[in-house]
């Protein structure tokens, strides 16, 4: 069981930022990961759609025997990480959630920005987050439609990327922002854009890392974490796979087999 797979999956590439930051932190570790590129943009679907592809998506990682699941998306824990919680209780899953509580620890102005899907934003989830962590701070909430389709065609600095960005972000700072969550895990792939967009002292707050480490904590429970050594990672798409694999050695740090996802 130790040397069983983890599952990891996101709407699209954007989940390869976790799975960078897992395959950092756990390096002996087989990953399978499955971008359900035929359903995305996530963040402009309904709740119930998303937690019907959640349940497919556990499905097949049960079947691969996944001995974990990591949601690599904002906008799917929100909508589906508690009936798939409440449907494998036996398995550990690790969901993610945008960085509210160490922003809100890290801001100086008191004035935090969210960078995220409009799924995430409007869902119950993110609105108890902020209940619960930023009552004494300022959140500006910021939807950015249309970055996450730039980002899946491998586009991380093109003039219409940079001047969509600036859309979303500029705002933010205008309003004495000091620290901006990428809410979204396509984001973090922007970090090098974002950074000669906003001054120096502007913060970017991501939660793959903090991923990483919470699935370390529950295979360590468990006394699942695998001794190695790694098998090399797969990869699915629910769509073209051909691109796909195009775009992984941009967004990954190399080629990989990649498969037609069927589900
Ligand atoms: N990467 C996903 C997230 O973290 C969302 C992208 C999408 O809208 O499909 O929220």
């Amino acid at each position: 069981m130790r040397e069983a797979p983890i599952g990891v999956f996101d709407s699209g590439v954007g989940g390869l930022s976790v799975l960078a930051e897992i395959q950092r932190l756990l390096p002996d570790e087989s990953l399978l990961y499955v971008a359900d590129c035929g359903n995305i943009p996530y963040g402009e679907k309904t709740p119930e759609f998303i937690r019907h592809r959640c349940s497919v998506m556990a499905g097949f990682f049960q079947q691969q025997g996944a001995k974990a699941l990591v949601l690599a998306c904002n906008t799917a824990t929100v909508a589906g990480v508690a009936d798939l919680r409440r449907d494998y209780p036996e398995w550990p899953i690790v969901g993610m959630e945008p960085a509210v509580k160490p922003a809100a620890a890290a801001t100086r102005s008191g004035v935090v920005g969210v960078l995220a899907t409009t799924g995430t934003l409007q869902s119950a989830k993110f609105a108890a987050l902020l209940d619960r962590f930023a009552a004494d701070v300022r959140v500006l909430t910021q939807p950015c439609p249309g970055l996450v389709e730039l980002i899946e065609n491998g586009d991380l600095h093109s003039p219409a990327l940079r001047q969509l960005l600036a859309r979303y972000v500029e705002p933010l700072l205008g309003a004495g922002c000091d620290t901006i969550i990428l809410g979204c895990t396509h984001y973090p792939f922007l970090k090098p854009l974002l950074k000669q967009m906003i001054p120096e002292d502007i913060s970017l707050i991501d939660t793959g890392a903090a991923v990483a480490r919470q699935l370390q904590r529950l295979l360590a429970e468990r006394e699942l974490l695998a001794e190695g050594p790694a098998r090399a990672a797969q990869f699915w798409t629910s769509s073209d796979p051909e691109h796909f694999r195009n775009i992984l050695p941009i967004l990954w740090n190399t080629a990989g087999v990649v498969q037609s996802f069927k589900g």
